[in-house]
């Protein structure tokens, strides 16, 4: 397949006599793909019904002459006023009660009807306006679902969707008040109507409450996505994409995929590091200029898989952000080194955000391709670099790794609901474990929860997993890989109920998770050996094989067959010798890699990546700092 770049422009913020000009010059620079008018709707609509296409049309055109193939953005992450105005109560409402404000974007609630309906209208007419436009190449719906913290909207819409959806998955009261043990402090309901929203309570709301809530939340984003992606299947043919974000786990990803024919995300690595990773401040000096080594690549594995395969990066960190804590310049390369990795992952295109930096508005401290008086900014040149480079560059395709992970948007809202320890997410020990594989120089497959085939895979691993429903368990159970579990895999049923017989009670696995602790991260529980265990470890018991003890000779990880059961967070060194160990039980070959030297491997090429600030080796050879090294296999 061959790669592509592109941009993000808003022709809107120019003067029209400028985008010729700017079309042609995202062509000389090598790029393909141009998206455009996610936005616009207060130019397309400016007041109810007066319709201004004109513009767009004349857009389009400009940049398909060019020999550029525009992504077509819906605008409806961005109501102008004029709907606000007509929907007062469309506004999302925080858990505090409060609406949120007008004056930015994101604004809206899913679960409102008026607003959806007026989604369906303007999606309807840029549909039919564009739907068979040639220059049309593909389509992204909305904008980062969830950004700005938007899953969850508290609102009246939100609590009567909410009462017809709970009464549509329990069928009846009594179902419902025996599911979630409402018997408890006298919260049993009456009927479906009695039913509000777990926010302001006086103190914590029934996590099962809490945790359907959040699963029709993450419901209401899959299905306000799906009414537009239905409609602009009726007019086009082109793919659909939406751009997701990094470590926004609060809707089920997988599900609004199964409604797009790519996913998309917008990678941000020095904005991240800072805002989202979880690093101390030592690593975050280290990679302030890079970003973290593996961030970015988890997340494109984790894009691939939700794509079915087919995957961009929507929005590339073009240079200073504005909105990090800090926002620094990334070193020389990294621009280059970031579209790189991502082709090494299997990205189809990758696109700068955003052309040309503006000197208005929200985001004007946040650079471009070009900077606000036209001149190249560094990310024009380090992309001019990239499309040079792809016209003779290998054929990149990310085929099957030997190790998969499952990742489980529902296990992450069930963290969520009830962490039992300060800063315990699903994200981190997801991601933690992603990191430890990755240092052991594996390439990694993300796999959705509702897998059932394990074919091909000689390692697959489901930290973390909550509730595991039988048949995944027994279908883990009998899978020719070795499986890693715990800790807290199937620590609860689908309700958010302790399960007895206790867990994790997986077929051939004769182990009892007895109890279970949190403790404060700076107190670590040794493991004979080295690592430890740090801020959560369970209590085990039975009769499976001892893999690894606490210093004080306790179990800390049992074996039974393939499953391996662990139980406690372990750090890097724990982490780290416990999959050295079941690499050389599942017969992969690891290479420990240090500082932040990665590599990925493609069908024919292992590719390096140094996301360090001085040269390192690696077993391929020297490679320079925000360096990409092709070792042919
Ligand atoms: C993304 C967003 C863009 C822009 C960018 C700035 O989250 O999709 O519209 O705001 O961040 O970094």
């Amino acid at each position: 397949m061959k790669r592509t770049l592109g941009t993000c422009y808003y022709p809107e913020h120019w003067p029209i006599e400028i985008w010729e000009a700017d079309a042609r010059r995202m062509k000389d620079t090598g790029l393909t793909w141009v998206r455009i008018g996610e936005f616009a709707w207060s130019r397309l609509e400016p007041s109810p019904g007066k319709l201004e296409f004109d513009w767009l049309d004349k857009a389009i055109e400009i940049l398909g002459q060019a020999g550029l193939k525009v992504v077509l953005g819906t605008p409806t992450a961005t109501p102008p006023r004029w709907v606000v105005d007509k929907h007062p109560d469309m506004l999302a409402v925080d858990a505090d009660g409060k609406p949120r404000k007008f004056g930015s974007r994101r604004h809206y609630c899913f679960s409102h009807e008026g607003y959806r309906q007026e989604c369906d209208r303007i999606v309807k007419l840029i549909a039919e306006r564009y739907g068979k436009n040639p220059h049309v190449g593909a389509w992204q719906i909305d904008n980062e679902y969830g950004c700005h913290d938007t899953t969850i909207s508290y609102s009246d819409a939100a609590r009567n969707a909410f009462r017809v959806w709970l009464s549509d998955r329990y069928g009846s009261i009594e179902a419902l008040n025996r599911a979630w043990g409402n018997v408890f402090w006298s919260m049993e309901y009456a009927s479906f109507e009695d039913i509000d929203l777990p926010n302001l309570t006086v103190t914590d709301a029934n996590p099962s409450h809490i945790l359907t809530f959040r699963r029709f939340s993450s419901d209401q984003v899959a299905s306000f996505n799906k009414r537009q992606t239905d409609i602009i299947q009726a007019h086009s043919d082109a793919p659909i994409s939406h751009n997701f974000m990094g470590r926004i786990t609060d809707f089920d990803h997988f599900k609004v995929g199964d409604n797009l024919d790519i996913a998309t995300w917008d990678s941000y690595p020095l904005g991240f590091l800072e805002d989202r990773v979880g690093a101390d401040d030592e690593h975050q000096r280290a990679f302030a200029r890079q970003g973290d080594p593996d961030f970015q690549a988890f997340h494109h594995d984790l894009y691939r898989s939700v794509g079915k395969g087919r995957w961009w990066v929507m929005e590339q960190q073009p240079g200073p952000v504005n909105w990090a804590p800090y926002n620094p310049a990334p070193l020389p390369g990294m621009m280059r080194l970031w579209a790189w990795e991502a082709y090494a992952h299997g990205a189809e295109a990758v696109c700068y955000f955003r052309w040309r930096q503006a000197p208005f508005a929200q985001e004007h401290m946040h650079a471009g391709m070009l900077r606000p008086d036209n001149a190249d900014a560094p990310a024009l040149l380090e992309a001019r670099q990239v499309a040079d480079e792809l016209q003779s560059a290998p054929e990149v395709s990310a085929p099957q790794a030997p190790v998969a992970l499952i990742f489980d948007y529902d296990a992450d809202f069930a963290w969520a609901t009830q962490p039992h320890g300060a800063g315990l997410t699903y994200f981190q020990i997801v991601f933690d474990t992603y990191k430890a594989l990755r240092k052991l120089g594996l390439s990694v497959d993300f796999l959705r929860s509702e897998t059932r085939d394990f074919k091909g895979y000689k390692i697959v691993a489901a930290p973390g997993m909550i509730y595991m429903p039988q048949d995944l368990k027994e279908a883990l159970a009998e899978a020719d890989a070795q499986v890693v579990l715990g800790p807290r895999s199937a620590a609860r049923n689908a309700d958010m109920v302790i399960p007895v017989p206790l867990p994790p009670d997986f077929p051939g696995l004769d182990i009892t998770v007895s109890r279970v602790e949190s403790f404060r991260p700076d107190m670590p529980i040794p493991l004979k050996g080295g690592g430890n265990f740090v801020g959560y470890r369970e209590e085990l018991e039975g009769a499976a094989e001892v893999l690894f003890e606490l210093d004080d000779g306790q179990p800390a990880a049992f074996q039974s067959g393939n499953l391996i059961y662990v139980g406690g967070w372990g750090d890097e060194t724990a982490l780290q010798r416990l999959f050295s160990d079941v690499c050389s039980t599942a017969g992969i070959a690891t290479t420990e890699l240090t500082g932040g030297v990665r590599c990925r491997e493609t069908d024919g090429h292992r590719i390096w990546v140094n996301y360090g600030s001085t040269l390192a080796e690696t077993p391929a050879g020297t490679i320079e700092a925000a360096g990409v090294l092709f070792e042919p296999l």
